[in-house]
């Protein structure tokens, strides 16, 4: 089986081993448009989609998933809608609680904490607070999240011209995220909603990730489209800039 990167990172948090898979959850919108629905509705069957999501996770190896639930450039949307997208945060993080700690899954928020209602930061507190050690498996949801900004804290953050470079910014990064660990280089990201682009989400991170588009909108995003994204990254050759064994083989 292919390595991971967290496999080859001895700075993983609590010793983690297999993959970072990463998710734009597109597609909600013109989801509920298709059945005739309210943009709402296309949100609540979203919030449905990444209950199923993070309940899939583990069997597929994935031990960090990292899920772009609201970005600093969604505040532009219409007030309603960004009431609603933060009710469904907080409804998930309080409804889905108890099933976190059955399944020892930890969960996490990374980006801004400063503009988010108080509602929601409790709700975050008391998820953090009670998964903070759990291992099967680590969600973190990006949440006022925008990687440009995140990079441009970092940068402000770093004061070692003879330290090691990457390592130094990944450990300012994340802490610009207020992740609580380094930034984690990420092996898969999977995009839904049939856009190819990366939209400010984790841009250093993604280095080195194998991208994955799929048509299907996020409210119809199940367990066999995350198993089929995770054997399509299977079958494919990493390099991360060398030559790939298939090409030393017949190079001699
Ligand atoms: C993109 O759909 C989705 C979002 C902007 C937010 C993602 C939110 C959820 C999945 C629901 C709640 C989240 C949690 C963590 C419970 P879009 O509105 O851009 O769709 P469109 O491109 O079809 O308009």
């Amino acid at each position: 089986m292919m390595k991971s990167t967290l496999q080859n990172d001895a700075d993983s948090p609590g010793n983690l081993h297999g993959l970072h898979v990463a998710i734009i959850m597109d597609g909600n919108g013109r989801w509920a448009q298709s059945c005739g629905l309210l943009r709402a509705a296309g949100h609540r069957a979203g919030a449905k989609a990444v209950r199923r999501t993070v309940e899939a996770a583990p069997a597929q190896g994935i031990r960090l998933l990292t899920l772009y639930a609201f970005s600093s450039d969604n505040w532009q949307r219409p007030e309603r809608e960004v009431s609603l997208l933060m009710e469904l945060l907080r409804e998930y993080l309080l409804e889905a609680r108890d099933d976190c700690v059955k399944n020892s899954i930890r969960v996490s928020l990374i980006g801004r904490r400063d503009r988010l209602p108080m509602d929601v930061l409790g709700a975050v507190a008391a998820m953090e607070e009670v998964t903070a050690n759990f291992k099967a498996l680590h969600v973190r949801l990006a949440v006022d999240y925008s990687a440009r900004d995140a990079l441009v804290q970092a940068s402000r953050l770093l004061h070692c011209p003879n330290g090691n470079g990457r390592e130094m910014f990944s450990r300012c990064l994340g802490h610009a995220m207020r992740a609580g660990e380094p930034a984690q280089d990420v092996d898969l990201l999977i995009r839904t909603g049939g856009e190819q682009r990366l939209s400010d989400f984790l841009l250093w991170e993604c280095a080195y990730a194998e991208l994955y588009f799929t048509e299907r909108m996020w409210p119809d995003f199940d367990e066999k489209d995350l198993q089929a994204a995770v054997e399509e990254f299977h079958r494919r050759e990493r390099r991360f800039g060398k030559v790939g064994e298939k090409s030393l083989a017949t190079s001699s």
